[in-house]
């Protein structure tokens, strides 16, 4: 059984409770990060801590008292769970108030639930996906306009995964105003004659800490990097396609609503990015 950490507190999974009145239960009012483990270590563990700070602030919502601790938190739990590679799931909400209330509670009186835990996955960065690609759908972004903040409202990424199941693939590409703005679950990017394009940041999209780290090192290795939109159509007819996040790192996508892209098969600069990635962030993983 996992032991998952509750409000400073230690627990069996089994023994961890929340209120019903939480407000990440009723109103969705909660932020989170997802960090991977990878060999019992803490990958890009600086960015999302930075990121959750941002969330918090963007949401005026409480630093937890734990905020400084979080290291140790985090570390406790790959120790305690013997996680050896897998991820820590981290989520801040407003709070249990005393009823249900569309206004935000007096933060004097309500303080912030947090809640971690792990998840393990042996062999997460030898994932067969990453040899074979992903195959995408492409769906309306119907989200809110704030999907810089990494809020715990899930219902339409996860919509989305389930519309690519049923059309036996293995995720969706959001698109708005007909450009792409990112995966359900991931940052979107496509390769042109060497070049890797992606998304500009603004609040259309999650600012990853995974795709931070990859366009640095992607310059880093004098690859030519575009920050900018792009239509479903030119992916379909570019060299190469991949997404990244803390889960997949760079994972390859091969096919874009039943088309090929590129020969079908994972291109050179994902397959390269991917292995550059994974080794400089084990090598400063904490
Ligand atoms: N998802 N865009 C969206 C909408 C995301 O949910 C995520 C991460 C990303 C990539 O961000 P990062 O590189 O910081 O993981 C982009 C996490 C993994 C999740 O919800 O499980």
């Amino acid at each position: 059984m996992r032991t998952v950490y509750v409000n400073g507190e230690y627990l069996p999974e089994t023994q961890a409770t929340v209120s019903i009145f939480d407000r990440a239960f009723l109103m969705a009012d909660g932020v989170y990060e997802v960090t991977s483990v990878l060999g019992g270590k803490l990958i890009d563990f600086d960015g999302h801590i930075k990121r959750l700070e941002r969330s918090l602030g963007e949401l005026d919502m409480q630093h937890p008292p734990e905020m400084g601790d979080l290291l140790d938190i985090h570390r406790e739990l790959v120790r305690a769970n013997d996680l050896v590679d897998g991820m820590i799931y981290l989520q801040v909400t407003r709070g249990a108030a005393a009823d249900r209330d569309f206004v935000f509670p007096d933060p004097e009186t309500t303080r912030p639930t947090v809640v971690l835990f792990t998840q393990s996955k042996p062999g997460l960065a030898k994932s067969p996906a990453a040899d074979k690609g992903l195959k995408v759908i492409s769906i309306d972004d119907i989200r809110w306009g704030r999907r810089d903040i990494k809020t715990v409202q899930l219902l339409f990424p996860s919509m989305g995964k389930m519309m690519a199941k049923a059309a036996n693939c293995d995720d969706a590409w959001l698109v708005e105003d007909g450009f792409v703005t990112e995966g359900t679950s991931n940052n979107a990017y496509i390769v042109k004659g060497n070049k890797i394009i992606t998304r500009a940041l603004s609040n259309d999209i999650l600012h990853g800490i995974t795709r931070a780290a990859v366009l640095r090192f992607a310059r880093e290795a004098q690859m030519e990097v575009e920050e900018r939109s792009f239509t479903i159509d030119e992916a379909k007819e570019a060299d190469e396609a991949f997404i990244t996040s803390a889960s997949t790192f760079v994972m390859p996508v091969v096919e874009i609503d039943g088309v090929s892209v590129g020969a079908g098969t994972p291109g050179s600069v994902s397959r390269r990015l991917r292995e550059i990635y994974l080794e400089e962030s084990m090598n400063a993983a904490i």
